[in-house]
């Protein structure tokens, strides 16, 4: 094994401020032309990457994987699945990243393994009462002859959280059957991901993003007790027998001993999806995770009082606990924000999505408006912003894939009522014609739709008012900007305008009303295409900042 050596920056709060860009591998880039995107085709794509100015990267799983729910389900936690390269393109690919100054972040998948993994494999071998069965959750069913699930748990992805298995029992699984949940109270199964955290930490990588965080610790005592209803409001008190339970929060103060066990420490990144509470933050405390992923953002929608609102009580949060702001707008598991800002407040999304987009049509201008308007808005937020691949070139959800291409579990365990995320990872575009618009040479795992190839990157770059200059102006300038957390709402007297007040008096105001309003300061930013920032502006000449734009300035001396 070669091993890369650990990253070179001694700046242990790097993650405090970052820009960290989610990469979804097998969507990204094909570089031996199979269809699928992999690690090999991330590397050849890191000059893009560089010039957007991102700090770090964070690889979605491209572990060996059947990928019965993308790579979420996992065979081997310490290798590259063979169609996504070798461990030794992985540590190329942290090198030529390290050499770049991008910083490398991988998915640690602790809640479940995939049924292929060795363990789950010798489990059922083993049989009922076995410690390798201790390793997951195996029950006896109720009812009549043990024929009913031992719990009326339900599938985050439809149906029960229980299979039946040939002799009888059954296990839980809170994803895809193919997913089955790992029993935290069991010593191997905290000792493997331990060792498979500082696997990776050897081989230099700078950070983990763990899926599911919350949802380690289960109260399986006996009988199990009920949770019938993930669409229900949850207690939110650690109460619930699945998800957010107190004891949790021990595992991650195991894993920031691992974490400091290099220098710098390594980060770590909580994903919970429960409601956003005050528990929310626990996991982003310094002795455990140090950030978690806020997705209050994400779920707002293009409304002034719900992102204030949002914004507000997040920044409060979070200061509470001194862990790390986060600000998400997209990811792999969500519509593509341009997408959900052009439809009307209150839209049902699944709906929407299974109608193909058809139930209420979608004009891509005022996507792209208010896209580049949330962008320059969440680049101006204190904390560290996460970028999904594919928002850079300001791409909008393929809504319309057939349904014999999905390949979202969702969408079988739901009956087909909900369509699932294919529609965010669909391969990039890269160069307006071409096979797969430059995605790779021989097609893609999933469909491009023909008016990808409008939004590939190549033409975008240099190109005045394109989205991918945006993104990596904003990114460029806030790196110059932002030194602190200082953040301090400004009061407009108009609710559709926010502004605030960051760091060295810059200020940045985002316009959600239909009118223009006056900039009351030098321009150092816009999201309106085509307008030259930066330009002098006199103390009473200000320019105006159109509808649904967003803005960086600093203040007028009067101000
Ligand atoms: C969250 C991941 O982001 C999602 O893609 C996955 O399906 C589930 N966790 C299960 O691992
Ligand atoms: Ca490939």
């Amino acid at each position: 094994m070669s091993m890369t050596p650990p990253s070179a920056t001694t700046d242990r709060d790097w993650w405090r401020t970052a820009v960290v860009y989610q990469v979804y591998p097998r969507s990204f880039a094909d570089a031996n032309g199979d269809g699928i995107g992999d690690l090999p085709g991330v590397r050849s794509r890191l000059s893009h990457l560089a010039e957007l100015g991102i700090d770090a990267i964070w690889l979605s799983p491209f572990y060996p994987s059947p990928l019965a729910d993308g790579g979420y389900d996992i065979t081997d936690h310490r290798d590259v699945d063979p169609r996504l390269g070798t461990l030794d393109d992985f540590d190329a690919l942290v090198t030529d990243a390290h050499e770049r100054g991008i910083k490398v972040i991988v998915d640690i998948v602790p809640n479940h393994t995939s049924d292929q993994h060795p363990w789950f494999l010798e489990a059922l071998r083993a049989g009922p009462g076995s410690a390798e069965r201790r390793r997951y959750i195996f029950r006896d069913g109720t009812g009549p002859g043990g024929s009913e699930p031992p719990a009326d748990w339900q599938s985050h992805f439809g149906g029960s959280a229980w299979e039946r298995t040939d002799d009888g029992q059954w296990y839980c699984h809170l994803f895809a059957r193919e997913q089955p949940d790992l029993n935290w109270d069991d010593e191997q199964v905290r000792e493997y991901f331990l060792d498979t955290l500082r696997f990776w930490a050897d081989r230099g990588v700078d950070g983990f993003r763990i899926d599911v965080a919350h949802s380690l610790a289960k109260d399986l005592s006996h009988p199990l007790r009920s949770q019938p209803d993930l669409d229900r409001v949850l207690p939110l008190d650690g109460s619930d027998p699945l998800y957010d339970r107190d004891e949790v929060h021990e595992i991650y103060r195991s894993w920031r001993k691992v974490f400091d066990e290099y220098d710098p420490p390594r980060m770590a990144v909580a994903e919970t999806w429960t409601p956003t509470s005050s528990r929310t933050y626990l996991y982003g405390r310094p002795d455990e995770l140090g950030q978690v992923f806020d997705f209050s953002l994400l779920k707002a929608e293009w409304h002034p009082d719900q992102l204030r609102t949002v914004i507000s009580r997040s920044i409060e949060e979070h200061t509470s606990i001194g862990g790390a702001m986060t600000w998400v707008l997209s990811s792999h598991d969500v519509p593509r924000h341009a997408t959900r800002y052009a439809l009307p407040v209150g839209t049902d999304l699944d709906a929407w999505l299974s109608s193909d987009g058809t139930l209420v049509p979608l004009d891509p201008e005022v996507a792209a408006r208010r896209a580049r308007a949330a962008t320059v808005l969440m680049l101006a937020l204190p904390g560290s912003a996460y970028l999904y691949q594919g928002e850079e070139l300001g791409l909008l959800e393929a809504a319309d894939l057939p349904a014999d291409v999905l390949q979202d579990p969702v969408h079988e365990r739901t009956g087909h009522q909900l369509k699932g995320r294919d529609g965010c990872r669909v391969p990039l575009p890269w160069t307006p014609e071409g096979s797969s618009f430059g995605f790779g040479d021989n097609g893609s795992w999933l469909p491009q739709p023909a008016w990808f190839g409008a939004y590939a990157a190549a033409p975008q770059g240099g190109r005045a008012g394109s989205t991918l200059e945006l993104y990596r102006q904003a990114i460029a300038l806030r790196r110059s900007l932002v030194q602190d957390e200082h953040f301090a709402w400004i009061d407009t007297g108009d609710a559709e305008v926010l502004r605030f007040e960051r760091s060295e008096g810059w200020q940045c105001m985002v316009n959600l009303s239909a009118r223009p309003v006056p900039v009351p300061g030098q321009l150092l930013l816009t999201s309106e295409p085509g307008s030259e920032p930066g330009s002098e502006t006199g103390r009473t000449a200000y320019a105006e900042l159109s509808s649904e734009a967003a803005a960086w300035f600093r203040p007028a001396r009067e101000e």
